[in-house]
């Protein structure tokens, strides 16, 4: 089969791990064909490509970023897409199509398989919000480096008697905050999924001082909402083709409240794309590898309009509009694990 693949959307570790699989399972094992659209939805628009084959991905299961490049391009934006990309797609003679990426990128996937173009998914975020998947590739490495920040920000913060606040990234979901806050020891953990209570923020806080531990550590995703500002922080106003907002702000914000209300320094700190960026974990590379496997098996299987998933130990597969038809979001057991480790009120 001649087969197509993009990564779409915001990088991840762990797309060349899933790039490497596909192409070495696909070649080695089925005797396909492949070619690479550059930037997500832009190449298929655009009809740009690289080759794809033993060589070209030889090299690269433990590079961060994408070697195919990524955009956040929305096809559904752009006056006559969805037929430019249809006619590139057979000027290409594609069999089909894997699309790496999350809910948005995915959107897309939806929209050319109901035109008929035979497309498999392979879900990607470091938020780890898409339903039907317990985990996302990425996110493993995002949480790594996150939790490896709190652990270094601890020795400064104590040696100044300082509230060291973090911001992670978490658009709609807080899974980065809470497990990189639980596994670093975090004292206040804030997710997009609650508003934030900043009584109890002082209360955590002030109960650190309590204890004579003269120092505390606030992890907050950059999604979380503050009760007096309205949505979410954003820096500028620019939104990006899926109408999304670029979120930052909510760690410096919510350190001045903290400082103002408590009377201790306060510092913080916005991890941004750092957590994106680097050598994938050893768990994200197998992960990766794993779907990159299970994706070309799906397309040898003719199983188009799927996504391959991860549910419990097992890969398996999901229609790919399920998957994105709502996030997946912390669920109350995890708030609750977390409030079990602070003092009541
Ligand atoms: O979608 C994942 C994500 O990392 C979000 O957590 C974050 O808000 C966004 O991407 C940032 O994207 P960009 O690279 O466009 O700034």
């Amino acid at each position: 089969m001649r087969i197509g693949m993009l990564t779409g959307g915001g990088d991840c570790p762990g797309l060349n791990a899933v790039i490497r699989a596909a192409v070495r399972k696909g070649i080695l094992h089925y005797n396909d064909e492949f070619v690479g659209f550059l930037e997500g939805w832009k190449g298929v628009l655009e009809n740009r490509t690289m080759p794809l084959d033993l060589k070209t991905t030889s090299g690269i299961l433990q590079l961060g970023g994408t070697i195919l490049r990524s955009s956040r391009t929305n096809i559904k934006k752009i006056e006559g897409g969805f037929e430019k990309c249809l006619k590139n797609l057979q000027e290409q003679k594609l069999d089909a199509l894997i699309a790496l990426g999350g809910d948005d990128t995915q959107s897309i996937s939806v929209e050319l398989a109901k035109r008929g173009i035979p497309v498999v998914g392979v879900p990607k975020t470091i938020d780890n919000d898409l339903s039907g998947t317990d985990v996302c590739f990425g996110f493993d490495t995002a949480v790594s480096i996150a939790t490896e920040a709190v652990d270094r920000l601890h020795s400064t913060t104590e040696s100044h008697s300082r509230v060291q606040v973090v911001e992670v990234m978490g658009r709609d979901a807080g899974w980065i905050a809470v497990t990189a806050g639980i596994a670093g020891g975090a004292d206040v953990i804030l997710a997009p999924e609650k508003e934030i209570d900043l009584d109890d923020v002082v209360r955590l806080v002030k109960a650190r001082w309590e204890i004579g531990k003269r120092f505390a550590i606030v992890v907050v995703a950059e999604g979380a909402r503050l009760p007096h500002v309205e949505g979410q922080l954003t820096v500028g106003e620019k939104k990006d083709a899926f109408g999304h907002a670029r979120l930052s702000g909510i760690g410096q914000a919510l350190s001045e409240e903290i400082e103002k209300r408590t009377g201790y320094e306060t510092r913080s700190v916005n991890l941004g794309h750092t957590q994106r960026g680097g050598t994938p974990t050893a768990y994200d590379r197998m992960l990766a590898t794993r779907y990159g496997v299970a994706a070309i098996d799906l397309v040898h299987a003719g199983k188009f309009g799927q996504l391959v998933v991860l549910k419990g130990n097992q890969i398996t597969d999901i229609p790919i509009a399920d998957a994105i038809a709502k996030t997946r979001t912390v669920g109350e057991d995890i708030f609750d694990a977390i409030k079990s480790l602070q003092p009541s009120k």
